[in-house]
């Protein structure tokens, strides 16, 4: 059976930890150019991206990477009818394992960029490494948030709970209050 190598999360929230606003949308105030720019190297770093319907990285480049699209709209794990670098994948009735043998890769990193439900699930099959950039100047009161069980519990607490550890914290733009922690099993 195929694993991923290592599975890395990434995601930017806002101060009371929302990915996107009430509305299903990431504000502009959760698009800062610092941040922007790790995202994506991270995504270039990616052997293969997993993510919903809505949270695929978009840009030129997009067309060329190996992806994995969550959906409830599939049993187990079906090629992408759209993309041929794709497979939609319903984690209810397949497991990690399934869907990595499906795309071939040995090893290899498995980069998640959401949304809340992909984060979550991930979560609890275990991150090797989470990187949470944090926008304290912003706030989404009834927002998506980047874990379920978040604003009850902070994404901290729920990444510490579930094993990961915080490296140090970096300040990406002071001005925009913007920091990023790397947390490591
Ligand atoms: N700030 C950040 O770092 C960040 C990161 C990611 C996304 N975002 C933003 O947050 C918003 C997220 O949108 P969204 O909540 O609609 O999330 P999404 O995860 O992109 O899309 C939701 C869809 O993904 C599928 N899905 C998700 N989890 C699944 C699971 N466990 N099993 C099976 N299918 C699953 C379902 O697709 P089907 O309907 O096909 O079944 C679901 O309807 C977007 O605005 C995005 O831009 C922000």
């Amino acid at each position: 059976m195929a694993r991923p190598g290592r599975i890395e999360g990434l995601a930017i929230v806002s101060a009371d930890g929302m990915i996107a606003d009430a509305t299903g949308v990431q504000p502009a105030a959760l698009k800062l150019e610092a941040d922007q720019r790790f995202f994506f190297e991270a995504v270039r770093r990616a052997d293969v991206l997993a993510h919903g319907r809505n949270s695929g990285e978009g840009g030129p480049s997009a067309a060329q990477k190996r992806r994995i699209i969550l959906t409830r709209s599939v049993t187990s794990v079906t090629a992408d009818p759209h993309n041929a670098k794709a497979v939609l994948w319903n984690p209810a009735s397949a497991t990690l394992d399934t869907v990595w043998d499906a795309l071939g890769p040995s090893g290899g990193l498995l980069v998640v960029i959401g949304g809340t439900d992909g984060f979550g699930l991930f979560l609890e099959l275990g991150y090797d490494v989470f990187h949470l950039s944090r926008a304290d100047n912003v706030r989404l009161p009834g927002g998506r948030p980047v874990f379920p069980g978040v604003p009850e519990r902070s994404p901290e607490q729920l990444l510490a709970g579930h094993g990961l550890k915080p490296g140090d914290t970096q300040v990406l733009d002071a001005a925009a209050a913007l920091t990023l922690t790397t947390w490591t099993r």
